[in-house]
């Protein structure tokens, strides 16, 4: 008699039971989507044609370039540009800037600012695609990076002279500033400069400013690049330069004051562009002048 299980009670209890459990299965779905689509998420080496065409550096006049495939340990073949000044030159610079890419695009791209480091400042060069990216092989994630990042290393500083004798100063812009961050720390005797422009604490404290409504499943996020945890591992001898854009709309600037804090180097600064979105800041005024003076003035050999 008073039994509503059957009744209006009881259907709307079904009903309701029934909506939250299709909300939970959507919301699970989400999750699982980005769960397995996150490195597509975190990694669009498609995006700006990145896989379409590759300039070379003939183009912008670095004729004597070479390009260079490297076989990681796991297989994959990064596309690289080596593009190196006469050794024996009166104003040879003994320095090499790595450039650590950003997330998009291919390292065609990247040849105007490889043109003011070799032509302009008269540094060696050397710039490679992540797996995945460009014409290197294989699929993005962190773990490959890292294995990507080794490899360049080891060739730099063991399998060719003449960048082996020279010092090796990092480029990294946003994701590329992750991968530096993790060469500094845990290949550190290769290293004699750092420069970080836009780049994060983590990706997972990065989500939240981009994805507002993922903020409480950032556990979600297995490609999380913790440079946080990183940052203090750089030997305080190691000189940083840090470019901060302070109206960067994908990484709070408030992660680039934080690495710059963290930061153990005797030798640190930061400069903040006030006016400056992510991807603007190298068109800033005094950007180039402060990256040129930081190379000569703070890593050796000094005034070069
Ligand atoms: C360095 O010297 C060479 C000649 O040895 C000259 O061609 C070149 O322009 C000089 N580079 C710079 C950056 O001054
Ligand atoms: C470059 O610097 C290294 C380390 O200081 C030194 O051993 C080497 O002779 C230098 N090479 C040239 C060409 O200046
Ligand atoms: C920044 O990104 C926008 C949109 O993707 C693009 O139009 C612009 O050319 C980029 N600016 C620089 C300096 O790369």
């Amino acid at each position: 008699m008073f039994n509503f299980g059957t009744g209006i009670i009881g259907s709307l209890f079904k009903i309701i039971k029934m909506i939250a459990e299709v909300g939970v299965s959507v919301g699970a779905l989400a999750l699982l989507g980005i769960y397995t689509y996150q490195n597509k998420l975190i990694y669009p080496a498609s995006m700006n044609d990145g896989h379409g065409y590759c300039a070379t550096p003939d183009e912008y006049e670095m004729p004597n370039y070479e390009s260079i495939n490297l076989i990681t340990e796991d297989g994959e073949t990064l596309q690289c540009y080596s593009i190196k000044h006469d050794i024996n030159s009166i104003n040879y610079s003994n320095k090499t800037v790595l450039i650590l890419s950003p997330n998009a695009g291919n390292i065609g791209h990247a040849l105007p600012i490889v043109s003011i480091f070799y032509n302009q400042f008269g540094y060696n060069v050397f710039i490679y695609s992540y797996r995945g990216y460009g014409r290197s092989t294989g699929t993005a994630s962190e773990h490959g990076l890292k294995i990507d990042a080794q490899r360049v290393i080891k060739y730099l500083t063991e399998e060719d002279e003449q960048y082996q004798q020279s010092s090796i100063v990092l480029y990294g812009r946003s994701l590329g500033g992750a991968v530096a961050i993790y060469i500094a720390a845990t290949m550190s005797q290769a290293i004699s400069g750092l420069i970080l422009e836009n780049t994060f604490l983590s990706i997972r404290k990065t989500v939240p400013h981009v994805f507002p409504l993922l903020k409480y499943f950032t556990s979600f996020v297995h490609q999380n690049w913790d440079s946080e945890k990183l940052v203090p591992l750089i030997p305080a001898k190691i000189p940083v330069i840090l470019l901060s854009a302070r109206n960067d709309e994908i990484v709070p600037p408030s992660h680039m004051d934080a690495i710059y804090s963290r930061l153990k180097s005797e030798d640190k600064v930061i400069y903040k562009f006030e006016n400056s979105n992510h991807n603007d800041t190298v068109i800033q005024p005094q950007y180039w002048e402060r990256i040129q003076q930081f190379i000569q003035d703070k890593v050796n050999p000094v005034g070069y």
